[in-house]
């Protein structure tokens, strides 16, 4: 039977999703405008990021990623010097609350990046919202931060988590199967990827025929939940699992004798770089949808690849990839602003970046606040000795809809 959510979801529900406390927090008394020191002297940029848990190691490498831009750019923007004042978010939305007003209104940063996890972004949006503080965001996908509560002063870099899901529900009812079962841990971008993965799926002529959520951020004791993936009577699983989480459901789904006996397709961060080595050939064969992978072949991606392993001493991964374009927006936007960290000019400046990111070619979308780019249909095969998301197809130029979503 298919379990159907509605396509958008009031901002109410979403903060109640994020840990519902974004109510508590009051106004700050610095005024936008003149936040982070206006034109002169140091930018102040603070990163919230988790360095704990779970995704400990995407932050670890969007953080990695952004250092090695600066530092290429000499760490100067717009000719003043760049601070970066790193804060751990875990993934806890009442700690990343704390962690912002820090930032904000003791340290006085020019604006904020980072965030990892949607039910942190969906705590922080109402004081981002209601104190115009620029939050430049370079992974969480919640989609209602492109629609029911999209504000000016939230922009991403990354994608929305609409993205992967429904170029995956359309890939896998016609090459796959018809039936599938959805797993994903149950908080916000979990519900995201089940809306957009059900809605194109069944588009299709797929059907679901059952739902899984497990516990987050760690799911606890794997056998329950694959035995129930196993007796649905499905021609596919699609998950969403990402950094630990991940590691724990792919090794879980080989252990119970289920990979390469019931076809796996999933949204592609649970098959990315930072993972597979731990995943070894439990992943092998595994279909996914994401907005890259190491083995595109563009001038861009070569180069990003060579000095990433090179600054950092391992391989990049999409994480990576999403801070070196996030400090690529941020050095764009400001020489369009010529150094100036007004708020109201970050935001004028943000409309219509664009470049040719190691991705492939990168706008940013007036109507979402996120990026235009391509999607990739991807299968983890061995390659040269290593595991590697090889390109199925490229599926083309991918916008959210925003608004206009059925998904
Ligand atoms: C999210 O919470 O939106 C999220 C987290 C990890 C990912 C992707 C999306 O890899």
């Amino acid at each position: 039977m298919s379990e159907r959510i509605p396509f958008t979801i009031s901002r109410r529900s979403f903060l109640q999703m994020a840990g519902g406390t974004a109510a508590a927090l009051s106004m700050p008394a610095i005024l936008g405008a003149c936040r982070g020191g206006g034109a002169s002297g140091p930018i102040k940029i603070g990163v919230l990021l988790p360095y704990s848990d779970i995704y400990a190691v995407l932050g670890e490498s969007i953080t990695q990623a952004m250092e090695m831009y600066f530092a290429a750019i000499g760490n100067e923007l717009a000719g003043r010097p760049i601070e970066l004042i790193k804060e751990d978010t875990e993934i806890n939305p009442d700690v990343a609350q704390q962690k912002a007003r820090k930032l904000v209104e003791q340290d006085e940063v020019a604006f904020i990046t980072g965030i990892v996890s949607s039910g942190v972004l969906g705590g922080l949006r109402d004081y981002f919202n209601d104190n115009k503080v620029l939050c430049i965001c370079s992974n969480a996908g919640a989609n209602a931060l492109s629609r029911a509560a999209k504000t000016p002063y939230v922009w991403r870099t990354s994608f929305t988590n609409w993205m992967a899901p429904f170029a995956m529900g359309t890939w896998a009812a016609n090459n796959i199967g018809k039936k599938a079962i959805i797993s994903v841990p149950d908080y916000a971008a979990g519900e995201d990827n089940v809306t957009g993965f059900t809605n194109s799926f069944e588009a299709a002529g797929g059907e679901i025929v059952g739902v899984q959520r497990t516990p987050f951020p760690n799911m606890g004791d794997a056998a329950p939940f694959m035995a129930e993936l196993a007796d649905a009577g499905a021609d596919l699983v699609y998950a969403f699992y990402s950094g630990g989480a991940a590691v724990t459901f792919v090794t879980a789904y080989n252990d119970f004798g289920l990979a390469g006996q019931l076809p796996l397709t999933c949204a592609g961060f649970m098959v990315e770089e930072d993972v597979l080595p731990a995943q070894g050939n439990a992943a092998l064969g595994t279909k996914s949808t994401l907005h890259w992978s190491y083995v595109l072949d563009n001038a861009q991606n070569n180069q990003f690849k060579t000095d990433f392993k090179a600054f950092a001493g391992r391989d990049a991964d999409v994480f990576a990839l999403q801070g070196y374009d996030t400090a690529h927006v941020i050095d764009e936007m400001l020489r369009r602003t010529e150094g100036d960290t007004a708020v109201d000019k970050m935001v004028e400046a943000l409309d219509g970046i664009s470049f040719d990111s190691p991705r492939g070619p990168f706008k940013l979308d007036a109507n979402s606040q996120a990026p235009e780019q391509s999607m990739y249909a991807r299968d983890v095969q061995s390659v040269e000795g290593a595991l590697r998301n090889t390109i199925l197809s490229d599926l083309g130029l991918t916008v959210d809809p925003g608004d206009n979503s059925k998904g």
